[in-house]
Parts: structure tokens; sequence; C-alpha cells
């Protein structure tokens, strides 16, 4: 069989809670443990792991399906998978224990199944059921409120390597009652483990939320916390058309979580960028709210030869410099303090970048900054745009158009823009080509060339 030897199926049907399926019998453990099985072995790149939905066979899940022979297993625990995938799919012998043969059987129960469900469908239908889809849209939030809550306590530096509920609260000083309904909560969402009253991270919680650990993202993830307050305001803000948010200020804590913040959604993109762009003629580079300085530091590892000058307000500006030192890159980049917004920007250079900027601004901010970007720019200089982008229409990319909600309750003025407007406004400012560059993720650059 081409392109594979064998494709094998694993259903990951998701249902709501208490109603029988594939994922409530384990399936994803398993789809887990035959991919470290098939990656281990002499099937790599021979054998396709997919998961696919629901045949109708729930009641003996966790079901998988091997194919060209068409091999139906059922019940599967990850410790069959070893098995399935010496003896079936390396020496050609399917574990006869485990193969579900009985083909009338199946299709019983698959037509039984089809028929329950549509009967289900229907009569939710006639009875005006709230869809499952709106239904869990509306409530979204509490997986993500409760998560926000567990960083904004600690909880899982707390939990560290083990304990009870009365424990975890003393450490993070909150209540026990409080403290164990969230342990359990997040014990639900699979982001702790619990054994006889000890919680314990999972390796994912341990790696990702804990202080100490190389990877703890914690910080930045902090700066979603904070917004939340804002957001909260929402139904008020459409009201009126603008932000109705105390202006809750940048104490130093909410300005380091919102610098590390974007330094967790640029470091990554940064090197994209600067390949997308392309180093040659570029020798001085003006990064007009840098943050974390992520971008200049690309630049200035892309290439020796660039200097790089990032602009940021006066609270970000050591931040900055302490980023940038630790990239060792100090000697390239040099960071100023000041508001983009007013006085000159100086003249000669090759780049300016805009990176997650003008979402911040109303259109007449955006087209001042284009017309000062123009003037310091060299000859065949480029301004580079990058941003969530809005389809003409505006009512998508999806992430665009909420984060332009994003910028509502968060700004004095800011809001997502299309393409139709940045083109606009960068000819507008003097620029002759006017391109877009998709990169993969939720934004784009749009480049224009003095
Ligand atoms: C959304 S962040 C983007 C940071 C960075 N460009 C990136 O993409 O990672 C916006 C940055 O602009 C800075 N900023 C906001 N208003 C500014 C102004 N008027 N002048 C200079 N910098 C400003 C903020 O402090 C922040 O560092
Ligand atoms: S959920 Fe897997 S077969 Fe129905």
């Amino acid at each position: 069989m081409e392109p594979f030897r064998f494709h094998l199926f694993v259903c990951t049907q998701q249902k709501p809670e208490g109603v029988t399926s594939c994922p409530a019998s384990g399936s994803f453990a398993v789809l887990e443990a035959l991919d470290r099985e098939i990656q281990a072995g002499t099937l790599k790149g021979n054998a396709q792991l997919t998961t696919c939905g629901c045949m109708g066979l729930c009641d003996e899940g966790p079901v998988l399906v091997v194919y060209p022979e068409g091999v139906y297993y059922r019940r599967l625990k990850p410790s069959d998978v070893a098995e399935i995938v010496h003896s079936h799919l390396e020496h050609g012998k399917p574990v006869d224990r485990i193969v579900w043969k009985d083909a009338a059987a199946m299709k019983a129960m698959s037509a039984e199944h089809e028929e329950k469900y549509r009967a289900m469908v229907a009569a939710r239908d006639r009875a005006g059921t709230l869809p499952d889809h709106l239904d869990q849209m509306i409530r979204a939030y509490w997986p993500s409120r409760c998560l926000l809550t567990a960083l904004e306590l600690d909880i899982f530096t707390a939990v560290g390597d083990g304990g009870n509920a009365q424990q975890i609260g003393t450490k993070v000083r909150a209540s026990a009652r409080g403290v164990s309904m969230l342990l359990d909560a997040l014990v639900s969402l699979g982001l702790l483990s619990k054994s006889g009253g000890n919680y314990k991270n999972t390796p994912e919680s341990a790696r990702f939320f804990t202080q100490g650990s190389k990877d703890n993202h914690r910080n930045g993830l902090l700066h979603i916390a904070n917004i939340w307050h804002n957001w909260s305001t929402l139904t008020d803000a459409v009201r009126r058309g603008a932000h109705v948010a105390a202006d809750r200020g940048r104490d130093p804590e909410t300005t380091r979580d919102f610098i590390a913040a974007m330094q967790r959604n640029s470091k990554d993109r940064a090197p994209l960028v600067v390949k997308a762009l392309g180093t040659t003629g570029v020798k001085r580079v003006l990064d007009l709210g840098g943050g974390s300085g992520a971008y200049s530091i690309a630049w200035a590892k892309a290439s020796p030869e660039v200097q790089c000058e990032i602009l940021d307000v006066p609270e970000v500006v050591s931040l900055t410099t302490e980023y940038v030192r630790q990239a060792g890159v100090s000697g390239q980049v040099k960071v100023g303090a000041g508001d983009m917004l007013e006085g000159d920007l100086g003249s000669g250079y090759d780049l300016i970048m805009l990176n997650a900027i003008c979402h911040m601004f109303s259109p007449e901010q955006n087209r001042a900054i284009f017309r000062r970007a123009h003037k310091a720019l060299a000859p065949k200089g480029r301004l580079v745009v990058q941003d969530f982008i809005l389809n003409p229409d505006k009512t998508g990319p999806q992430h665009a158009a909420l984060f332009s909600l994003n910028m509502l309750v968060n700004t004095e003025a800011g809001a997502s823009y299309s393409e139709p407007e940045y083109v606009e406004w960068i000819k507008a400012s003097g620029f002759t080509e006017v391109s877009r560059i998709e990169l993969p993720g939720p934004s784009a650059l749009i480049v224009g060339v003095r």
C-alpha cells in the first residue's frame, strides 16, 4: 500500500462527559503508546497513525483499525500496543485475543448506534435544546479561568513534589476549602494528579508552570490573567465604543509579565521574520516598541553587519536591556527610552519595524507614524508592519477579529486592521511598493518600500 505499508486509525471522538466513547475508555493513551512504539521501531516512516471519528463501536472502545488488512482491534489498552506493533505490523500476525472478527456483530452495533444517534439529534432538535457547541462556547472560560487563578496563586510551584490541600493552601496563603476545590478542578482538567488526598504536578505542569523550571512560562501567561480584568468590561466597552476599564496602571510586575508575554510570542517567530525579509542591504534597523528586543536580537544574530536601535517607553527599557544583554548582542543593539508617537525618528535607516504595534493605535496615529517612518528611512529602505491582519470584510481570521476586542477593552483607540487599510495608509505616506508576506502563525507582514 503506497505511500505507507500500514495505515492505523484510532478513534478519538470526543463526546459529552458521561457518554460512552473511545476517549473515555482511554484511546488517547493508546494513541500515545502506538506513536512511541512506532517511532522507536523499524516501522518509522512506514506506518501512518491517524485519529478518526466515531464508528459506532463505542461500547467496545478504544477501537483501532489497521489497513490495508482492515483488522479491527477492540477494548485496547496501552499494554497491548507493543504486541500489536511487534506481532502484527512487524511479523504479519494479528493479535488474535483482541482482534474483533465478528463483522456481522460490528455492523449491527454500528447501525444501531447510528439509528439511536439520529433519533437523539432529532429529539433534541424538536425540543429546542441548545446545541453542544454553543453550550461549550458559553462556558469556555471556566477551564481558562481555573488555570489563570492557579497561575496567579502559583499553585503548581506550591504543589512541587506533592502535597495535600492543607499544605498547598498554607504555601499559597489561601483557604484550605477554596484550594482543595481548585486542586480537584485542576485534576479534572488533567493539569494535576491526585492519589489518596495527595496532589502532584503532571510532567507538563511541572515543566511549564513551576518556578525553577527552565521552560517556566508563568510570567508570560500572567499577562493573560492581567488583561482578563479588562475583558470583563467588554459589554460596557461595546456600549461606549471605547475602553471603560479603570486604568490599572503599569506597576513593575504587570510590565514584567507583559514583556515576558511579548518574549513568549516573539522569540521563536523573530528569526522567521528576519529570514523572510532577508539581510541584504540591511545595516541600520529601528525597532519601534521593541518590547523584549526579540526582533532586534534576531537581526543582530543573523548578521554581524546589522546595528539595531530599539525605542520603547521608559518603564520597559531596563527589561529590554536585560533581554538584550542575556542574548549577548549588546554591542549591536542599543535601547533608548521615548515615545514613538512624538518627535523625530532620526534618519538613514534601512529598515523600520513595527511588530505588534499598529493594533495599539488609531488609524490617525498609525498614519502619522508611517509618515515619520518614511522620512526616517534611507532611499529604498523598508517599513515592516507585522500584525494580526483582518480580511477586507473584517470577519476573520478569528484570532485577528477577537484581538480587535482585546484592543477595544485594553487601549484608548486600538483595533485590528485590514490589509486594504494598511496598504492605503502606507501608500498615502509616500511609499511606492507595498507587498504582503505570509508567515506561519496568526500574523503576517506588510512591507512598504521607500
Ligand atoms: C505589543 S508590544 C510588542 C513588542 C515587540 N515589538 C514584539 O513584537 O515582541 C508593544 C510594545 O510597544 C511599546 N510601546 C507602547 N506605546 C509606545 C510608545 N508610545 N512609544 C514607544 N513604545 C511604545 C510597549 O511598551 C511594548 O513594548
Ligand atoms: S467513540 Fe469510538 S467508535 Fe464511537
